[in-house]
């Protein structure tokens, strides 16, 4: 007959578990339970605390549907996703650095020509020309690499949020020397969603749901590891706090205000417009 007492009852739990086949399960199960009782023997929850944990999961579990994910927006807003991405990608030489995929990526955005306008409702936002280019580690261009993008628009909307088809999202190109331009618009702020669990949590911990604006992109090309990443907004009031900690410096770009008809001309916009450029360098697919 077992009599336990705090301890001896988690090495029994990691005991019961050591059977388990599969050796990766079996590692993680047992880092789970010692954990997880480490926590428990810290905070020492009552009866009540517990059950509110239980329905805290519960209500987690209840918000999500097939347009809804609210663990990973957990996973996200409590800097998990994060910490496997840093774990997972790491930092190689000079290779750009990964970022959060987000809820927002869709297969198959519309394949579009490079110099495209992505923005073509007035309403979209502020004019921004994106430029940049793919190249690998040892610096060589890389031409025809796929560079899936996607933002918000002006108001802080995924095209997702709303009725009308794609917009804001594009695979283009690179052309013979790596390069890459298309038209978008100034990306801003935007709150993550805030009426489920996720947000009660948010607010029962005194924090704001602000994402810091952002551009998204999936960079691919033959014999590279496909990169997700973003890119922020040099000064943006969210930088320090964004709500999924995705912020890294390496991806806070300059956004230049362009005022004048020359500039403008070169792109086919209209004056004043914004700027951002980026140069993406692709681990190799062993690397
Ligand atoms: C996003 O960047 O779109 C995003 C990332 C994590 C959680 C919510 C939104
Ligand atoms: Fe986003």
């Amino acid at each position: 007959m077992s009599d336990y007492n705090e301890q001896t009852l988690t090495e029994a739990v990691i005991n019961r578990v050591a059977a388990t086949p599969d050796p990766r399960l079996r590692q993680i199960m047992t880092s789970l339970v010692k954990h997880l009782h480490g926590c428990v023997r810290e905070v020492r929850p009552t009866w009540e605390e517990l059950l509110a944990g239980i329905q805290f999961l519960t209500a987690v579990g209840q918000k999500c549907d097939d347009k809804r994910q609210e663990f990973i927006l957990l996973s996200d807003t409590l800097g998990v996703s994060m910490l496997v991405d840093l774990i997972s990608y790491g930092k190689v030489g000079n290779a750009t650095e990964s970022d959060l995929l987000g809820p927002a990526w869709v297969e198959g955005a519309p394949e579009l020509p490079l110099g495209s306008n992505l923005a073509e409702h007035p309403s979209d936002g502020e004019p921004c020309v994106i430029t940049g280019s793919v190249a690998s580690l040892d610096g060589t261009p890389l031409a025809g690499a796929v560079v899936d993008f996607w933002e918000t628009d002006g108001d802080g909307f995924y095209d997702l949020q709303k009725p009308d088809g794609p917009n804001l999202r594009a695979r283009l190109r690179t052309d013979a020397s790596g390069q890459f331009w298309f038209r978008g618009v100034r990306p801003v702020c935007y709150g993550i969603p805030t009426d489920g669990p996720v947000g009660a949590m948010l607010r029962a911990t005194n924090r704001h749901n602000m994402r810091a604006a952002h551009l998204h992109f999936m960079i691919s090309a033959p014999g590279h590891a496909r990169l997700v990443t973003q890119l922020f907004l040099t000064g943006d009031q969210y930088l320090d706090s964004d709500a999924v900690f995705g912020v890294k410096e390496s991806l806070v770009v300059d956004c230049e205000r362009v005022e004048t008809r020359e500039e403008a001309a070169k792109y086919q916009v209209e004056a004043p417009f914004y700027r951002m450029h980026y140069d993406f360098v692709l681990k190799s697919a062993q690397a």
